[in-house]
């Protein structure tokens, strides 16, 4: 079938929640993916921070036929070798001991949620402005957007926002009665905002104080992404619960919430479950995935390209006409590129040089490429820009 074909039959049978480009991509290696009329485009996307390890990493795709040949799927019921492995890897990337496996974002937030309220026993959650941690009903609670939530209130009630960064504020809001602090390490939908030097280690301190668990959603900064396996780790501060997804199964869909062990006990069976939730072909990918990074130095990688990337950024506002770009900020290989409500303009100029680019608001664009970029396809895409 060709575009137009498919188009039209998705617009006739797909339930219309996504604004799609008039792209159907077919194909993809590295940086690099191909759409069905034969254009080669540069990918700074990556499926929203997913293919991190380049689109259809062979080790990826090996891991997935090896194990399709196997076994596809077995319940839960079962034990399952990879998961059991995958658990451990994490483990000793991260500071938790406990992990439990969905298979997104959302679904790993929705389970730090209930954990969080089964271990304290209370169920006020302060999430921040300008955060996002999904749509299912419990996450969007604790998602900022009013875009998103208005028309699905009421929601899940004891949610409450405060400014990101803002220290004093939690300090007021926090109590003994507060179950957890959900903040993303940086915020990704928001606008990719760095927090405050010290604010993670203050809202840490906070709830030592109170006794409320610390949830740093990593599903877009974990596994690498900000030039460390985890955002939190620019910091020193430990969580008690994070959430992992995207890039973690390499391209395959898989979320994982990791806990310190006596957090994690607070579940215990039938308190959550997932029908695919670490899924033997996920889990294989995703610990192809943690052995490539290790393998071919990626976080290295991240953190020296993303520094690459940023200054060339930087140049570009020191240029003369260049005065509508404001900032330039991120970590690792997660930059954000604020503008004066330019953002669009930018990302079409990008696909007419067939480079794929995605802004998270008018004014911002984001930054994400796979972690195996080349300097050289970052000079690319800098001197489309500037
Ligand atoms: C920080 C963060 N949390 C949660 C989510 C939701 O993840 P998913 O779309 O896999 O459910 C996202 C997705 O963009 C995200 O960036």
């Amino acid at each position: 079938m060709n575009l137009d074909e498919v188009a039209e039959l998705g617009e006739k049978h797909l339930i219309d929640v996504y604004n799609r480009l008039p792209i159907m991509l077919e194909g993809g290696q590295g940086t690099r993916v191909w759409d069905s009329e034969g254009n080669e485009y540069l990918d700074f996307v990556a499926g929203i921070a997913v293919n991190s390890v380049g689109h259809c990493h062979p080790n990826v795709v090996e891991a997935v036929r090896e194990q399709a040949g196997k076994l596809i799927h077995c319940s839960n019921f079962y034990h399952i070798e990879s998961q059991a492995k995958l658990a451990e890897k994490i483990s000793e990337i991260s500071f938790g001991d406990k992990v439990f496996f969905g298979n997104s974002g959302t679904e790993a937030n929705e389970a730090a949620i209930k954990l969080a309220r089964k271990a304290t026993d209370n169920t006020e959650i302060i999430a921040a402005e300008g955060s996002f941690h999904g749509r299912s009903l419990g996450s969007l609670s604790a998602t900022w957007k009013d875009r998103y939530r208005g028309p699905f209130q009421p929601l899940v009630p004891d949610f409450s926002f405060v400014p990101y960064g803002d220290t004093e504020e939690i300090k007021n809001r926090v109590s003994g009665e507060t179950a957890a602090v959900m903040l993303e390490p940086i915020q990704g939908e928001g606008g990719v905002n760095i927090p405050p030097e010290g604010y993670l280690e203050a809202v840490r301190d906070i709830c030592n104080d109170t006794g409320t668990l610390l949830v740093f959603d990593e599903v877009q900064t974990g596994m690498g992404r900000t030039g460390k396996w985890f955002g939190y780790q620019h910091h020193d501060v430990e969580p008690d619960i994070i959430s992992l997804a995207k890039s973690l199964g390499g391209g395959l869909p898989i979320g994982a919430m990791v806990a310190k062990k006596e957090v994690g006990e607070a579940f215990t069976p039938g308190d959550h479950a997932s029908t695919f939730g670490g899924n033997p072909i996920a889990c294989s990918a995703a610990l192809a995935t943690i052995k490539t990074m290790e393998n071919d130095n990626l976080i290295k990688r991240s953190r020296e390209h993303g520094a690459y990337m940023k200054n060339q950024l930087k140049d570009l506002i020191h240029q003369d006409q260049n005065n509508w770009i404001n900032e330039v900020r991120g970590r690792g290989l997660m930059i954000g590129l604020e503008t004066d409500g330019k953002a669009q303009e930018i990302v079409d100029k990008a696909l007419e040089k067939k480079v794929l680019l995605n802004k998270v608001s008018e004014d911002v664009i984001r930054f994400v490429p796979p972690l195996t970029v080349t300097k050289k396809e970052i000079d690319k895409v800098v001197s489309l820009i500037g």
